[in-house]
């Protein structure tokens, strides 16, 4: 499990967890997805992993191995991004962007295949966006990661088709995590705040029971998700909605400053 220690991977592990899974909680934050494992007893474990070093990926298999034996399941879960429109970011920023959340995740899917291949199953589920189908003001370069981080995950999973492997890749839509808050600091972002969010724990059910059921492909939410997913097909569609919903989304994201003590849309 990727990016356990904050948001939608401590979620998961801790539903996860909940279901009598065993869990290695990882993170590039050591300090915190330790003291994250530690809360969660005896079947949940911490290692330090940055995702978007090979040798820490290695490493963190040996310790899930050792500790829990086979890994049955990958949840491909750290992203991150920075706010602002494109011209906005410089270049390391929008380097950040593409070096974690598409090629780190990029390079833990290809360690799992290796490793999955030889035991002989598993199953790699991605943690992706609806950004991967929308592409939204003030998430330029996050979007650009999240539609090719689905094309990545589809193609392997077709390239795969005849092996042992199982593929799910879940588009959770605005989540209150530390990711919303910043969005919630940045006007740009605004469009997040048009449709209503979820809480991490919605988002973790989802991927907790894509363990058993084995979904290709999960939208939120299951309507509108699906709409979403079709309007992006569409460019002409896209350049006359997106600027109504970013409107939508200014709107309640004023109406979401003025609660006093809330920072969380939606709590
Ligand atoms: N919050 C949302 O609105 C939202 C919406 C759609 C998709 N997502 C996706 O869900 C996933 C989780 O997001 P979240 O909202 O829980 O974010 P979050 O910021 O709450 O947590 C992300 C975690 O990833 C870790 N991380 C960052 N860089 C890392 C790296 N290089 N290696 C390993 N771990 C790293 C962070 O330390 C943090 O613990 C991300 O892939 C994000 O793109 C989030």
């Amino acid at each position: 499990m990727t990016g356990a220690a904050n948001g939608i991977g401590a979620a998961i592990a801790e539903l996860a967890i909940a279901h009598g899974h065993r869990v290695m909680l990882t993170d590039v934050d050591k300090d915190a997805v330790t003291a994250r494992a530690r809360d969660l007893g005896a079947r949940a474990a911490a290692h330090a992993l940055d995702i978007r070093s090979p040798a820490d990926w290695d490493r963190a298999f040996d310790a899930a191995e050792a500790e829990f034996g086979a890994v049955d399941v990958l949840v491909s879960n750290a992203g991150i991004t920075h706010t602002g429109h494109a011209r906005d970011l410089g270049p390391q920023q929008h380097r950040d962007i593409v070096e974690i959340n598409l090629l780190g995740t990029i390079t833990g899917t290809c360690t799992a295949l290796a490793r999955m291949n030889t035991q002989g199953h598993g199953h790699i589920i991605t943690v992706c966006s609806m950004t991967s189908f929308l592409p939204l003001p003030g998430y330029a370069t996050y979007c650009g990661t999240k539609y090719g981080l689905r094309a990545f995950h589809h193609s392997v999973a077709i390239e795969e088709r005849d092996g042992p492997l199982d593929f799910t890749i879940i588009h959770p839509p605005s989540t209150r995590t530390g990711m919303l808050d910043q969005e919630m600091a940045d006007p740009s972002c605004a469009i997040s705040f048009a449709e209503k969010s979820y809480a991490p724990e919605q988002i973790a059910e989802t991927v907790v029971d894509a363990i058993t059921t084995k979904p290709v492909e999960v939208v939120f939410p299951p309507f509108a998700g699906r709409v979403q997913r079709i309007a992006g097909v569409f460019p002409r569609l896209m350049r006359r909605v997106i600027p109504m919903a970013e409107a939508k989304g200014r709107r309640q994201r004023e109406k979401l400053l003025t609660v006093a003590g809330n920072p969380r849309p939606g709590k």
